[in-house]
């Protein structure tokens, strides 16, 4: 079976409730007609009922961006897996490159909260890719390569049924820089290829793989014509309902 596009909207630590309203009642209209592309939208925390609420009688799925891998415990300020899947969190972005460079998020950490999404049935949406100085050294390769092996480390051959990854070089995120066609190609190609050799060949065609980057509705339509590019995670581009309508219609 094809893999369904995917476009994932990364709202970061954006809007209000006001916003989020304003935003759900403007984009529905907009893609309601679409059935072959799936839709999911991560809100900040605070607003994952919210989404939840006016996302009834649409297909839009919906994600977290972040959540700690214990069930339930003395973790200050954390949210749990089984928290997200009680919210109706389908999906939840992990080790995005603001998680693994602001809040000094690690490998190993990372790889906690893979084995506890799948543990509680939501799907993960793993972020990988290498910074400005690692490409510029000719790293990139070995850089994904390494947080391939470390995040995804002793997961069951199950969990690739439905996972999520999203190349995303951080050089690319919020700057306007994209990478390339050929460089995102490359890379996620290098990604199934990797899933293949440890995971076997079915895992690596569920394996939805996606590009993140400065993604906008005018240079989509050329990932999305790359072999193997299975949608986009958008920051920026996402929060405008127009914008984010015209990301799905690519
Ligand atoms: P951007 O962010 O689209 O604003 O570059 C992408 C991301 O961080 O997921």
């Amino acid at each position: 079976m094809p893999r369904k596009p995917l476009i994932a909207a990364n709202w970061k630590m954006h809007k209000t409730s006001a916003e989020v309203r304003s935003f759900m009642s403007a984009v529905w209209p907009k893609v309601s007609d679409i059935t072959d592309r799936e839709m999911l939208i991560c809100p900040p925390f605070p607003y994952i009922p919210l989404v939840d609420e006016l996302r009834k009688s649409t297909s839009i799925l919906l994600g977290a961006q972040n959540l700690y891998f214990e069930e339930k415990g003395a973790f200050t300020g954390e949210v749990s897996p089984p928290m997200l899947k009680d919210l109706g969190c389908e999906y939840v972005i992990i080790g995005h490159s603001e998680r693994r460079g602001i809040f000094g998020e690690s490998d190993e950490l990372i790889n906690s909260k893979m084995h506890a999404v799948i543990k509680c049935g939501i799907i993960p949406v793993l972020c990988v890719g290498e910074r400005k100085e690692e490409r510029e050294k000719n790293l990139t390769e070995q850089i994904i390569l390494k947080q391939l092996e470390k995040n995804l480390k002793d997961l069951p051959e199950t969990a690739f049924e439905k996972m999520v990854i999203a190349y995303e070089p951080i050089w690319a995120i919020g700057t306007g820089l994209n990478a390339s066609t050929k460089d995102a190609h490359d890379a996620i190609a290098l990604i199934r290829e990797f899933i293949h050799s440890k995971y076997g060949d079915n895992s690596a065609q569920k394996t939805r793989i996606l590009y993140g980057g400065s993604v906008k509705p005018e240079n989509m339509k050329s990932y999305m014509d790359q072999e193997g590019i299975d949608g986009a995670l958008v920051g920026g581009a996402s929060l405008d309902p127009d914008s984010y309508s015209k990301l799905v219609k690519y």
